[in-house]
């Protein structure tokens, strides 16, 4: 069965951020800190889905989605990222998955969708090795309640993202604006998933895959330095994080940046443990320059000639196959089946409903999803970002993704048109087939 699903992620949209034994998380604690996102928006409330994720199910059934990621948040299981598991946080998620399977819906968990333990940002974060260590045992004990009633699991959400934006630039918690000295969180990320995947086997999990943000890099000239620039944003972005899941090693860094001299020896057996299927996340392709100035191997040169999204990001429909099929081109047979575990947009939509927009968005991404598909590319799922508008991240409550309006004021939700539309699109996939 092909999975066509919403995907949603726990801190930017269940709110209830101090209920039922809930541990403070790097993003509380950053979205708290003046300056860090935009007016100051706080996930405290997001879309309130804690107390009314009974209507969010109820708008998934209705929507007609077979399945449904949603991320779980570790300081509602662990509130201090180690040590016994708080009961009332396992058993929100054991009610949701329950409402989900009754609904007739996959429920499709990631383990971690940035919100890190604070208290374990407090040990480093995933500078410190030991924190992989303690996510395999978060991931055994989400495990143990749920592997019953849960096939497919995602270990991590974007390692990528969480890297750059939180460790190397400092635009996402937890903060830091290390360069390249934020490299150690990718291989501590890469080795919790690995160390993750084995936990959750041994639990019984049959099925386990990580997500990754994915980009076609396009160099902004055929000049050297310009050529020399995209490929070290392409090692830093895709395969610093595909390689070593699929391939066991790592691509050669060292002509852009320091040695990765956190790795040690069984490390790259344990990340390129077998998966079922890889994640991809794809939003838009990247143009790369030559760098122009110290710290970073690469500029961003932005793409022109494009419409864009609200939030400026371009919209490149065939980036989605140019994507795909390269990723087959670049693995081969080591590239498992592929879910796109998130595409959409972000539209301007707080007075309207009427989300045109968006249906062109999608339909035109998963069109170019299919021309992959006949291309050769054996892709199982697609899932929209996102079922509501939500909390986005260091853009606060400003870029509105959902399928399903969100009066932040009043937690009232408006389906848009893009959710009838993709309801029609649904109807007639069964039909079809
Ligand atoms: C992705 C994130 C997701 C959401 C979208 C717009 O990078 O995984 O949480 O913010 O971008």
């Amino acid at each position: 069965m092909f999975l066509w699903g919403t995907a949603t992620a726990a801190y930017q949209i269940e709110g209830a951020v101090t209920e039922d034994g809930r541990g403070v998380s790097i993003w509380d604690t950053f979205a708290h800190e003046p300056g860090r996102t935009r007016d100051g928006h706080t996930g405290d409330m997001a879309c309130d889905h804690y107390h009314s994720w009974r209507e969010d199910v109820a708008l998934m059934s209705g929507l007609g989605v077979n399945a449904y990621r949603f991320s779980i948040a570790w300081p509602r299981v662990q509130p201090l990222g180690t040590g016994p598991a708080n009961t009332k946080g396992l058993d929100f998620y054991e009610r949701l998955v329950d409402a989900l399977l009754e609904a007739g819906i996959q429920p499709v968990p990631t383990l971690f969708h940035w919100d890190l333990p604070q208290a374990l940002q407090d040990r480093g974060g995933w500078l410190n090795r030991e924190v992989s260590e303690m996510f395999a045992e978060y991931a055994a004990t989400v495990a143990h309640r749920l592997a019953d009633r849960v096939p497919l699991w995602i270990t991590l959400n974007e390692p990528f993202v969480h890297m750059a934006f939180g460790y190397a630039m400092g635009v996402h918690a937890p903060g830091e604006a290390l360069l390249t000295g934020a490299l150690p969180a990718a291989h501590h990320q890469l080795l919790a998933h690995g160390l993750a995947v084995r936990a959750l086997r041994a639990a019984g999990v049959a099925q386990v895959a990580i997500t990754n943000n994915c980009t076609p890099v396009w160099p902004a000239s055929q000049r050297e330095p310009d050529l020399r620039a995209a490929e070290a944003y392409d090692i830093l972005h895709n395969r610093l994080f595909n390689d070593p899941i699929l391939l066991g090693k790592y691509p050669d860094l060292s002509a852009y940046v320091p040695t990765l001299d956190v790795v040690r020896d069984g490390d790259l057996d344990v990340i390129a443990t077998p998966l079922d299927a890889l994640g991809i996340n794809y939003y838009n392709p990247t143009r790369i320059a030559a760098p122009t100035s110290e710290g970073l191997p690469f500029t961003d040169a932005g793409i022109t000639g494009y419409p864009t999204t609200a939030f400026g990001w371009p919209i490149v429909p065939d980036g989605l196959r140019e994507l795909l099929t390269g990723l087959k081109a670049r693995y081969g047979a080591a590239l498992p089946p592929i879910l796109i575990t998130e595409n959409g947009c972000s539209n301007d939509d707080t007075v309207t409903v009427d989300d045109q927009a968006r249906i062109a968005f999608l339909e035109d991404h998963i069109a170019a999803m299919r021309q992959a598909m006949e291309e050769g590319v054996d892709v199982r799922g697609y899932f929209v970002w996102s079922l509501l508008d939500n909390f986005e991240w260091a853009e606060g409550y400003h870029q509105r993704f959902g399928l399903v309006h969100v009066d932040f004021a009043t937690q009232r939700r408006i389906p848009k048109a893009s959710y009838a539309w993709l309801k029609g699109f649904l109807e007639r996939q069964n039909t079809d087939t």
